[in-house]
């Protein structure tokens, strides 16, 4: 069965060839070729999942931007409420938790926090004796608070040294007298940590400080120094236009890193695609747009205002370097939160301000996440030449595919990810760019040549794609997701699909030559 349709699906894929190959090629890659890159994830902007332990040294590193608590007062047994979700009270009252219950944590030092509502308030203790409320618009001293934990419970103190308690009233007031100890008694609170998802660069700068921040930053950059390592897709976050002092918490050294991967590219005959991964505000409220507490504050004028005076940057710096393919106006932006018209307006600035600089270099628009159809900004009109349209193309992320088959998975990326660049391939607008994808899926027991046949299925179906593809990431924690871990391996076998390259990457002891026709792409020095 698996066989039959699996020859059907090579018939299929010859013609395909036949048709396809040859039609499209990338300006300024070698031997008019197309993109076949890997993505730099977790290198300028971080994201803690890529590599955990960047985050181990972090004193109450389970409270650091964002993280969801709740309270519950060990005495009254009840959980601590910011009424209506905010903007009045704070009530100590409620038997079960949920979102007004819950409150988002601003870091301001490993020892005092702001709690944030589920409106967006802060909780407030004005004076003394303050009966708290949550009706702040912008934390400052009234919004913070100590916070001290003992296992499991904590107390919280405000800065002129009083603690809350909850009353008898259910009320939560700034004046237990004295200092309370750890038993049962109403300064004393159960916090319960409900969400502690995001890890990106807003949480690991707060989390240490500036100055240990820059230490850590510093040996990732150091990491990829020593292993000279290069490529097409560079995510870099909107304050490398600030760079070398950005505004905090973010950590300067991110453009000189740019600049050296630029070298790095251009001595190795390498092209760089700048992916703007995280704007001003956050454009989907995760780690990797650098999001402070999970909101997504992106589409506002002002910050949209200051993401095209990034992309100005970006592009007066890089657009005459030879190692320039393109810029990506905005990573991943949420179909949920960022309108449309919003968005195909930044786009069509964005993609102006490109053009002022250079009327070659391709400028890469992303597809909205979420249940978006990659149509809605193929038809937008943006601009009129060089354009390309970036699909992520994951096998997860969507309850479709848990508990799919390995043979499933394959059958999906040969009939629809192929039907679907087709179609796109075939339509008049932009090129077509795969800019990220991964040989992992939800399979949990896949044997090697499972993964084979998944990655081969992936290349010879993304090569079809008019401007190229991207592997996501270079390095990972987590080894499916590395491409190194694939290659040495075994787990993907580029080597037929990449006879004319566009990249390597040279590792201390060895070279991954991509450019070599030989089976054998690992060249031993
Ligand atoms: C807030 O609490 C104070 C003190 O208990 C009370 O006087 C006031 O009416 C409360 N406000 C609201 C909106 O519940
Ligand atoms: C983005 O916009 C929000 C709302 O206007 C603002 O609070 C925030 O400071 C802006 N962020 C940046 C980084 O400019
Ligand atoms: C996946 O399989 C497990 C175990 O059989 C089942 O409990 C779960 O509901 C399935 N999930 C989906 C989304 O089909
Ligand atoms: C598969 O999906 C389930 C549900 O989203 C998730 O819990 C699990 O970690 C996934 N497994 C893999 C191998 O990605
Ligand atoms: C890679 O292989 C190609 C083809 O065999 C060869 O011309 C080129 O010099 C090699 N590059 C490196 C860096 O070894």
């Amino acid at each position: 069965m698996e066989l039959v349709s699996s020859k059907w699906v090579c018939a299929f894929l010859l013609c395909f060839w036949l048709v396809f190959s040859g039609a499209y090629s990338v300006e300024g890659l070698r031997g008019n070729s197309k993109v076949k890159g890997v993505n730099l994830g977790g290198w300028l902007v971080v994201e803690g999942w890529i590599k955990p332990t960047l985050f181990d040294g972090i004193p109450n590193g389970d409270m650091l931007d964002g993280t969801e608590v709740q309270f519950k007062s060990v005495t009254l047994q009840k959980y601590m409420c910011a009424e209506n979700g905010g903007g009045v009270n704070v009530t100590v009252n409620r038997d079960v938790a949920s979102s007004w219950e819950t409150f988002k944590i601003w870091r301001v030092s490993e020892s005092t926090f702001q709690l944030r509502t589920s409106l967006g308030q802060f909780l407030t203790c004005d004076g003394e004796q303050c009966s708290v409320s949550a009706a702040a618009g912008l934390p400052s001293a009234s919004q913070t608070f100590f916070i001290e934990r003992n296992n499991g419970r904590v107390h919280i103190k405000v800065m002129s040294g009083a603690y809350l308690q909850a009353t008898v009233g259910n009320q939560l007031t700034g004046d237990y007298p004295g200092m309370p100890s750890w038993d049962d008694n109403a300064a004393t609170f159960e916090m319960t940590i409900v969400s502690n998802n995001l890890h990106g660069d807003f949480q690991l700068a707060n989390g240490y400080g500036h100055n240990e921040a820059k230490e850590v930053l510093k040996t990732i950059s150091r990491f990829l120094y020593r292993h000279r390592i290069n490529t097409v897709r560079i995510p870099v976050g909107w304050w490398i236009a600030f760079d070398p002092n950005p505004p905090s918490p973010f950590i300067g050294g991110t453009l000189e890193a740019l600049d050296n991967a630029f070298s790095w590219a251009q001595s190795f005959n390498i092209k760089c695609i700048i992916d703007l991964h995280a704007a001003p505000g956050s454009q989907n409220g995760m780690e990797h747009s650098a999001s402070r507490d999970g909101s997504t504050g992106w589409p506002t004028p002002d910050n949209i205002s200051q993401t095209l005076d990034v992309i100005d940057f970006l592009a007066s710096r890089y657009a005459r370097h030879p190692a320039l393919l393109g810029i990506e106006l905005l990573n991943e932006p949420s179909v949920t939160m960022v309108p449309l018209d919003t968005l195909v307006s930044y786009y069509r600035q964005g993609y102006q301000i490109v053009r002022k600089y250079s009327q070659t270099a391709y400028v890469i628009i992303c597809q909205r996440i979420g249940n978006a159809d990659p149509l809605e900004l193929y038809q937008a009109n943006i601009g009129s030449h060089n354009i390309v349209l970036d699909l992520h193309f994951y096998n997860l992320f969507d309850t479709f595919f848990v508990n799919m088959s390995a043979a499933d998975n394959i059958l999906f990326i040969y009939k629809s990810r192929e039907a679907q660049l087709q179609a796109l391939n075939n339509a008049n607008g932009p090129l077509v760019f795969i800019g990220e994808w991964v040989n992992e899926w939800n399979v949990t027991s896949g044997s090697q040549s499972d993964y084979q046949d998944y990655g081969k299925a992936q290349l010879e179906v993304y090569d079809a794609a008019s401007f190229g593809w991207a592997y996501w990431t270079l390095k990972n924690d987590r080894k499916h997701w590395d491409f190194e871990w694939n290659m040495r391996n075994n787990y993907l076998q580029l080597g037929k699909y990449l006879k004319s390259s566009v990249f390597y990457f040279e590792h201390t002891s060895w070279v991954l030559n991509l450019s070599s026709p030989v089976t054998s792409d690992l060249c031993y020095k």
